[in-house]
């Protein structure tokens, strides 16, 4: 095995790599406030571990078997003659790579694989005639090379292009430190004398090959990014719009991205034009072993609440309750008399719509919601639905939060309520008297109706084939925090980016 000493030019590819990521610090990078963003995901170095290794796995799996092109050389040796050598089917078919590194920086991530060996085999032979013998000599076989101390380093720039992830690698450099070649076959012998001459060629066949397949690589990785969508369906009604603000903001140890968060109607129709403050959000994760954190802004969850109450989900006509006797005027009798006098044992139903839409607060232990609704009593007479009376309510309720799969979903409580009568075709009512039957109405028709929805949750922010894992979530003033560990699983995504790979 000979050595060949480590490339100068790679030592300063390394320097170059390092000191763009430490210097260039004065460069600060320019964030457009005027842009809204209301969900942060920072992945930590942890995050950043994983991923990197994720990449390369797949990135090796998709390189190899790797051909690389036929190397061919005429020799003049002494008392021989011109001897012409070619060494064909030269196939990489193993890497391994000993040791990675990623560091994020403000002007990129370099990633640095270094001590990678490769395995690769090839065809040989020889091919000369000399005035020894008068027939020309030729002869063949396989070889074995094996790569070693192998490097690989670049620089990836993330950047904001439309509201997409745009990758460009800025550095490239793939570095062979050792070589040796083995011959099989033939008089395999009485050449492996010659096949140092191959040495530097092959190395450089190697590093071309690995550099060329690692920038076809990150541009088929580019354009995976950018189909990434910029919406995220939730159901019919609506999608996250998860368009990229501002580009990514890197730290020595992590990388933060802001996207838009908000929740929008999937139809075009009705686009509710409601305001939000823009209160920067940043990600609080205490465990900085979690490979990820996602920060909501409360105006995720009240845009949500506005879109829902657009799309008029948020009413409801009860005409069962557990205790059917309820709607039905006979079962009202002491409660409002008037109304049974007026109507006697008429079926009812309750309509109950929502003044405004809920409003949600995030604060530093909990979440809670206030609902404002219209409750009003429909007498049902031949056919006709006769509006009677209608309370108003205001209703208080927390919330607690939870992750299923990588959703975030929820559940509410009703803490308290208020109710006062907003008109009435039946003379005053005893509001006191009705309390108790407005409570069962809302504690067994109205809270799990939304319960259910709630339960669903949103998606969060997240790739296919990714799920959160060990998910903790914090509460800060007006900010829902999730950090966890992410899993991966085969996903139809990255799949389709091994085959652009390949
Ligand atoms: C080329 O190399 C591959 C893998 O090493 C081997 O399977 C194949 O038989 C070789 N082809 C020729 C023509 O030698
Ligand atoms: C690949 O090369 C390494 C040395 O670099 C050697 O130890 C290993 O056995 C080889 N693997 C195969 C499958 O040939
Ligand atoms: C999605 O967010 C981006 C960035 O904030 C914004 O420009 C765009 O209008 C939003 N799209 C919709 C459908 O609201
Ligand atoms: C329920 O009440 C709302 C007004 O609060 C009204 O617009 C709606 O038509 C009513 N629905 C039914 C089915 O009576």
């Amino acid at each position: 095995m000979k050595a060949m000493k480590i490339s100068s030019k790679f030592v300063l590819l390394l320097l170059f790599i390092t000191s763009s990521l430490l210097f260039v610090s004065s460069q600060t990078q320019v964030r457009d406030t005027d842009q809204e963003s209301f969900t942060s995901i920072v992945i930590s170095q942890t995050g950043l571990d994983f991923i990197k290794n994720l990449l390369i796995t797949k990135a090796v799996s998709a390189i190899i078997p790797l051909q690389l092109p036929k190397i061919e050389k005429t020799v003049k040796i002494p008392f021989v003659g011109n001897v012409r050598m070619v060494l064909s089917n030269i196939t990489i078919y193993r890497i391994d790579v000993l040791s990675s590194y990623v560091k994020p920086g403000e002007s990129g991530v370099a990633i640095i694989a270094s001590g990678t060996t490769c395995n690769l085999s090839m065809n040989w032979f020889y091919e000369y005639s000399t005035w020894l013998v008068p027939v020309d000599i030729s002869d063949k076989g396989r070889a074995s090379v094996q790569v070693e101390g192998m490097e690989v380093g670049l620089t990836l720039v993330l950047e904001n292009q439309k509201g997409s992830l745009k990758l460009s690698l800025t550095d490239c450099g793939c570095y062979v430190k050792d070589i040796s070649i083995k011959l099989d076959g033939g008089a395999s012998w009485l050449y492996q004398g010659m096949v140092d001459a191959f040495e530097g060629q092959i190395a450089a066949a190697v590093e071309n090959a690995i550099s060329k397949k690692l920038k076809e690589g990150i541009s088929k990785f580019d354009s995976f990014l950018q189909s990434l969508p910029k919406e995220i369906p939730v159901d019919d009604h609506a999608s996250l719009n998860v368009t990229f603000v501002d580009n990514p903001l890197l730290t020595s140890s992590s990388i933060g991205f802001d996207i838009n968060g908000l929740f929008t109607p999937r139809k075009k129709a009705s686009v509710p034009n409601y305001h939000y403050k823009n209160l920067q959000p940043s990600v609080l994760c205490t465990d900085q072993i979690k490979m990820l954190g996602i920060s909501l802004d409360a105006a995720v969850l009240n845009s949500a609440s506005a879109l829902y109450y657009d799309a008029e989900f948020m009413q409801w006509i009860v005409d069962k309750v557990p205790d059917q006797s309820l709607l039905n005027t006979a079962g009202w009798r002491f409660i409002i008399p008037q109304l049974y006098k007026k109507y006697p044992n008429d079926d009812m139903n309750l309509n109950i719509s929502l003044s405004t839409p809920p409003v949600i607060r995030v604060a530093e232990h909990n979440i809670d919601a206030t609902v404002y609704a219209d409750l009003i009593i429909d007498v049902l007479e031949a056919d006709k639905v006769i509006p009677v009376a209608c309370i108003s309510l205001v209703i208080h309720g927390s919330g607690s939060v939870k992750i299923t799969g990588n959703n975030l979903g929820g559940s509410v409580k009703v803490s308290d309520f208020t109710m006062s009568l907003k008109w009435s075709k039946i003379g005053n009512l005893h509001l006191y008297l009705i309390q108790p039957v407005v409570w069962t109405v809302i504690q067994t028709v109205f809270l799990p109706y939304v319960n259910a929805h709630l339960g669903q949750g949103f998606p969060l922010p997240i790739i296919h084939g990714f799920t959160v894992q060990n998910a903790e979530i914090i509460f800060s003033t007006s900010k829902i925090t999730v950090c966890s560990d992410v899993s991966y699983a085969e996903s139809q995504y990255l799949n389709q980016l091994l085959v652009y790979l390949q």
